[in-house]
């Protein structure tokens, strides 16, 4: 086999139809990206269905513009990779059944990637050394998982949220207070002109050593503070511009500080110097201003994935260099998995 250089990378296993062409050196030649988020936003959150369909109609022509831009033809491709976990399954189905046949056409290698490290791996993409071993800490819509990373493809699940993810959380709050979907940078924006100090609301297992986190309890605060509580003789204030910039801003600073201890617990007990932090919440300002803070406060050396590749995107599929070197590549009739596989791999 030649020696493969360019690779096409898919990513479908939510709400974004996305596909990449990445050289051996990690350079990303195109990244396109169709959201639906018009197409979810008044259910609040991503409908399945609605989701798998709209894949449907985006994967063919989101994967002929990442080609186009990369001025490379199908032929010129060394390896198909694709996020086969976890996800929707529908979702997941379109990239996957899309990868499987233009490997078999082309007669090149499948590889199947793992979504939740290929976030991680966004922060590699922009070291100059190697960043593994590492606490990884990926805080997406669907996620907040805490692993330790022995290399880029070799994770043990450390923690995770026992309940909603963070950006679940985001989300959440964001509908309660009337701003669209998705909510997480609503909120960020709004915060900006909010009093982090105004309200108080929970910081879940903060000061215990467990590795967990919980994000119910605070959209539950969130729903009671904005809109009162069910059967309250006394109406909460208003909804105004101001008090929902102070809820915003609050509920932000509640959230950061439980990651940002996490990240902090996770490193101390595991010994590790580096931790990488990827996904959709990754994106957050305030988030990013303060894990610079904890890299100069504890040396310990944080690593945020750009912000063009902490949400869903298929750049992030550059993990499949990885595996090609290790000689991972999938059957063609490997299959989605939907859930988080728990254990390492
Ligand atoms: O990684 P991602 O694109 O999709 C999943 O795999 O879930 O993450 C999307 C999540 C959403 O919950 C969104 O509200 C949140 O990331 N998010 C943010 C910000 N940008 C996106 N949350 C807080 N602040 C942001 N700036
Ligand atoms: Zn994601």
């Amino acid at each position: 086999m030649n020696t493969p250089n360019i690779l096409l990378a898919i990513e479908s296993s939510c709400d974004e139809t996305a596909a990449a062409v990445i050289d051996e050196d990690l350079n990303v030649l195109s990244s396109v990206i169709a959201t639906q988020d018009e197409l979810h936003q008044r259910f609040g959150g991503v409908v399945p269905e609605i989701a798998s369909r709209a894949h449907l109609s985006n994967i063919l022509p989101v994967i002929d513009e990442a080609l186009r831009k990369s001025e490379h033809k199908l032929e010129d491709l060394s390896a198909i990779a694709v996020m086969t976990q976890p996800g929707l399954v529908g979702s997941l189905l379109v990239g996957l059944t899309a990868a499987k046949t233009l490997a078999l056409v082309l007669n090149k290698p499948l590889v199947a990637l793992n979504h939740i490290h290929a976030h991680l791996y966004a922060c590699q993409m922009i070291a100059e050394e190697n960043l593994f071993p590492a606490i990884g800490l990926v805080v997406s819509g669907g996620h907040t998982n805490l692993y330790d990373c022995s290399s880029p493809t070799e994770y043990d699940l450390i923690g995770s949220t026992i309940d909603d993810a963070a950006g679940e959380a985001f989300d959440k709050s964001a509908a309660i207070l009337g701003l669209p979907y998705p909510g997480g940078p609503h909120i960020a924006r709004v915060a900006e002109d909010g009093d982090p100090k105004a309200f108080r609301f929970p910081r879940t297992f903060i000061k215990e050593d467990r590795l967990a986190f919980s994000f119910s309890g605070i959209k539950t605060s969130m729903r009671y503070t904005a809109l009162g509580q069910p059967g309250a003789k006394v109406e909460p204030p208003p909804l105004t511009e101001q008090r929902i910039a102070d809820l915003s801003a609050s509920f932000q600073e509640a959230v950061v500080d439980v990651l940002i201890a996490k990240c902090q617990q996770a490193a101390q007990q595991f010994g590790r110097k580096s931790v990488c932090i990827g996904g959709g919440v990754a994106a957050n300002k305030r988030f990013r201003e303060r894990l610079q803070e904890l890299q100069q406060q504890s040396g310990i050396r944080v690593t945020i994935a750009p912000m063009n590749l902490c949400t869903d995107n298929a750049a992030m599929g550059a993990i499949a260099w990885e595996l090609l070197k290790q000689g991972k590549t999938a059957e063609l009739d490997v299959d989605v998995t939907p859930g988080l596989v728990r254990f390492k791999g």
